[in-house]
């Protein structure tokens, strides 16, 4: 391939990257971002293949042949609610990734580099292992955490941030040594170096608490696109420079948004030990009250409006096609019913709008927290299905509680709210929720999916006796 065409050809897949980010930000547009994406890089791979440069294609096919196959059935197999663990494993492998390319050049360099040029090929290859052994680790220990095979709990060494600070002295310190030495010699302080930012990206990543995963999950995804950058300029290929760019970016504008969205910072977060106190919240008072599914009915029935306030426990429950038929049925009689999303319910950014999407429900009812929050004190029914800690008033009342200052959905002001759950029990944060004891609140314990589809059945089974009565009294005038 000419390299006027290959030029062409990457020009195409940073478009059609671009293209593919702008698509994912809509849950309406997220179906055709993705194919955005999956073009853009059949492209980049299509044009990389062909070009001059390589020539190896045994080795290039068996390498790609197993991994689209083990790629194509991690994908398919790999539960809604494994997705973060996912993401944090694949980032992983772009680190090594990373890793592999800087030793690669720095053992094999492109013999037309010299002086100045040869001098900064020899950083990029210094600061693309860095960086990727320090992702690689990190992203390993992440998806341990959130897979349960690493404690969730933040893990404080003492002293912690001085050796952090040791650890990075020792790494420019290598660096140094590292830029002086000629030839191979310069092998040496690479492996230690690497070494230590192995160690670098456990201690960083163990020391933060399992609840401020997704937002490590995005930094190290960010990390990973720097690597990727990194080893564009090490192999000179403006493709994988500009692709490096736009996922630094956009994980790091990502991560920006869910720290507001926890009301920290990213110091806060990236300094770690949330949620490692012992204690949960104020002492709640007062009793939960329990109620039952022909109440739950009964409230819906005579309600004009209802928000659906989805959480993780309706991703498990699997409940999202039944929580669609009861949002038909009741919109089929009239009532208005929207959705309230918090931006970080679940386990993944844009979880539930997935599973919404999933079950065909209008996207014109499904609101951002934002867009929702005012109007909830003018609902007669919130619905709580699976959720916790983004409906934990403590965030706003208790000033002590670690959720402190965190911005929450208020279902509370609403006349009326049902929370499906099966226990008392706290949510992700570990924080005790004293929504539960509101005097407006009542209990709707057991599996989601079961209540859900209780509730659906008897909404069903109302509406269609209510259209028979309709039927004789229309037929007997
Ligand atoms: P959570 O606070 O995690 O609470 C979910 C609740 O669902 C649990 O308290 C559980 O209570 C209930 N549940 C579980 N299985 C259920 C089932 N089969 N039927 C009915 N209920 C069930 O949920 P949330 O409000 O969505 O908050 C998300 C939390 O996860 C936040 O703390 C957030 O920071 C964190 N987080 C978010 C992300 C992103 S990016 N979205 C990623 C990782 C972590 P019972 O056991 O009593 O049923």
């Amino acid at each position: 391939m000419s390299h006027n065409l290959l030029t062409v050809a990457y020009i195409a897949a940073s478009i059609l990257f671009i293209l593919s980010l702008g698509g994912l930000s809509n849950p309406e547009t997220a179906r055709r971002g993705n194919l955005y994406g999956i073009a853009g890089m059949v492209v980049a791979l299509g044009a990389t293949a062909f070009s001059r440069e390589v020539s190896g294609y045994g080795v290039l096919l068996a390498s790609m042949v197993p991994a689209i196959w083990i790629g194509g059935l991690i994908a398919t197999r790999a539960a809604m609610t494994s997705m973060p663990q996912l993401v944090g494993l694949l980032n992983g492998f772009g680190g090594l990734a990373a890793v592999l390319v800087g030793y690669a050049s720095y053992l094999n360099p492109d013999a037309s580099l010299v002086g100045i040029d040869f001098t900064i090929h020899k950083v990029e290859a210094f600061i693309g292992v860095f960086i990727g052994s320090v992702t690689f680790i990190g992203s390993l220990i992440a998806c341990g955490k959130l897979q349960g095979w690493v404690s969730s709990k933040a893990v404080l060494l003492p002293g912690r941030h001085l050796l952090n600070i040791g650890l990075l002295g020792a790494v420019i310190g290598l660096g140094y040594y590292y830029m002086t030495v000629g030839e191979t010699a310069g092998l040496l302080p690479l492996g230690i170096m690497t070494a230590i930012a192995a160690i670098l990206g456990s201690t960083l990543v163990l020391a933060i608490g399992g609840a401020d995963m997704p937002v490590v999950i995005s930094i190290l995804n960010s990390y990973s696109g720097w690597g990727a950058a990194a080893a564009g300029f090490m192999l000179n290929n403006d493709l994988l420079i500009v692709t490096g760019a736009l996922v630094g970016s956009s994980g790091l504008i990502l991560s920006y948004i869910m720290c507001q969205a926890m009301n920290r910072s990213f110091a806060n977060v990236l300094l770690g030990g949330f949620g490692n106190t012992a204690y949960v919240g104020k002492a709640v008072e007062g009793e939960a009250t329990p109620t039952a599914v022909d109440e739950t009915v009964e409230l819906l029935e005579t309600a004009d409006s209802v928000v659906i306030v989805p959480g993780y426990g309706m991703a498990v429950a699997q409940a999202q096609h039944a929580v669609a038929d009861i949002t038909k049925t009741l919109r089929d009689r009239g009532a208005q019913v929207r959705f309230g999303i918090h931006p970080v319910a679940g386990r993944l950014p844009g979880h539930m709008n997935v599973l919404l999407a999933e079950a065909n429900v209008p996207y014109d009812i499904v609101l951002e927290m934002d867009e929702i929050n005012d109007d909830l004190s003018s609902t007669d029914v919130v619905l709580v299905i699976g959720a916790n800690d983004t409906v934990n008033p403590s965030a706003l009342e208790d000033p002590d509680s670690p959720m402190a200052g965190m911005p929450v959905l208020e279902v509370w002001q609403a006349r009326h709210v049902v929370v499906l759950k099966r226990s008392l029990s706290a949510g992700y944060a570990g924080v005790a929720n004293p929504l539960f004891y509101k005097p407006n609140v009542s209990m709707l314990f057991g599996d989601a999916r079961s209540n859900v589809s209780a509730i659906l059945s008897q909404l069903t089974q109302t509406a269609e006796t209510n259209a028979a009565q309709t039927a004789v009294l229309t037929g007997a005038k």
